[in-house]
């Protein structure tokens, strides 16, 4: 899931993985970006780079693990894997090395989080099941996500055999193939939805599988059509307003504010519908989530994530 920061990238991954737990099913949430937007979003100790149960955010029987990815302890564990470094791996830690090689070149970062997403969506359990029903990762940004996950095409074109050449075009057919979805967060503004267009002009052009494009934060229109054409048209009588509010025992002197507080309500909902219009044509099919007005919690993100189901 990536989106524009702010739009709703984290929430919507969340309502994601809850969905994704329906059916006793077992979905997995990744942070990659050491933010621990997981752990406030469910009120929860920051995450570790451990796999841990969520409470309470399964559907029905399923259950949600998180994790947040972190570059340095993906490398010692890659290193430990590969290369039996137990021990040695931790005094390269002590002497800064992973630190260095984790800062030195951006691309190394992201290829040992995309690596790790890769392991756990591999990983199987001692019935050889997937360990993993879905994963879900809340990403880095539209304006990174298509170098963030084709950091292993560079790999395998650097290395041009063995092990790390091998994992690296593992991972992108991954990415490529039909497990794996990018979907795109926005909310219906110009800045995110030009983002959004551009997101998914790069994830084709890098041959990575678009998803569905999710408009979040939608506001409601709660005026009616008279209401509006009304407003548009400057049409409203002032004293007819001011003696409603009356009638109803709030003060008449508020009506110019309120009519003027229904145009910019207005006004907003057009430019919402031209970028949804924006939207419609570059991309098929767009989810729309409702701009909660009691912000996010875990009951809200219940009702995000049935939506999303649905
Ligand atoms: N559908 C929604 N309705 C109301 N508030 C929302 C909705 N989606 C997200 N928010 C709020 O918007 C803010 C940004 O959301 P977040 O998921 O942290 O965005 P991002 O990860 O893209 O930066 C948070 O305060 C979140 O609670
Ligand atoms: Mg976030």
């Amino acid at each position: 899931v990536t989106g524009k920061g702010g739009t709703g990238k984290t929430t919507v991954a969340a309502a994601l993985a809850i969905a994704s737990s329906s059916g006793g099913r077992r979905a997995l949430l990744c942070e990659v970006e050491g933010r621990q937007g997981i752990a406030q979003l469910f009120d929860v100790a920051p995450l570790e780079y451990a796999e841990r149960k969520i409470p309470g955010a399964g559907v029905d029987d399923g259950e949600v693990y998180a994790l947040a990815v972190d570059a340095e302890a993906a490398l010692l564990e890659y290193l430990a894997m590969y290369y039996r470094l137990g021990r040695a791996g931790k005094a390269l830690d002590r002497f800064g090395v992973i630190d260095f090689a984790t800062t030195v070149a951006p691309g190394v970062r992201d290829v040992l989080l995309t690596g790790k997403v890769y392991e756990a969506a591999r990983r199987r359990d001692d019935a050889a099941d997937f360990v993993y029903d879905a994963i879900v990762v809340d990403a880095p940004p539209t304006g990174r996500i298509a170098r963030f996950l084709g950091v292993n095409d560079d790999v395998a074109g650097l290395a041009k055999v063995g092990p790390i050449k091998r994992q690296a075009t593992s991972i992108m057919s991954m990415l490529r193939s039909d497990q794996t979805r990018v979907h795109l967060v926005t909310v219906l503004e110009e800045m995110p939805v030009q983002e959004t267009l551009d997101g998914i002009a790069e994830l084709r052009a890098a041959q990575l599988p678009v998803g569905r494009v999710i408009a979040n934060m939608v506001r409601p229109q709660r005026m009616s059509e008279r209401t509006q054409s009304a407003l548009s048209s400057g049409s409203v009588d002032a004293d007819a307003v001011a003696a409603s509010l009356e009638a109803v025992g709030l003060p008449p002197r508020a009506a110019d504010e309120l009519i003027a507080g229904g145009l910019a309500h207005l006004r907003r909902h057009e430019l919402q519908e031209r970028q949804r219009a924006l939207l419609e044509v570059g991309s098929t099919e767009l989810l729309e989530l409702p701009l909660l007005p009691d912000g996010v919690d875990l009951g809200a993100l219940f009702e995000l994530a049935e939506r999303l189901a649905s």
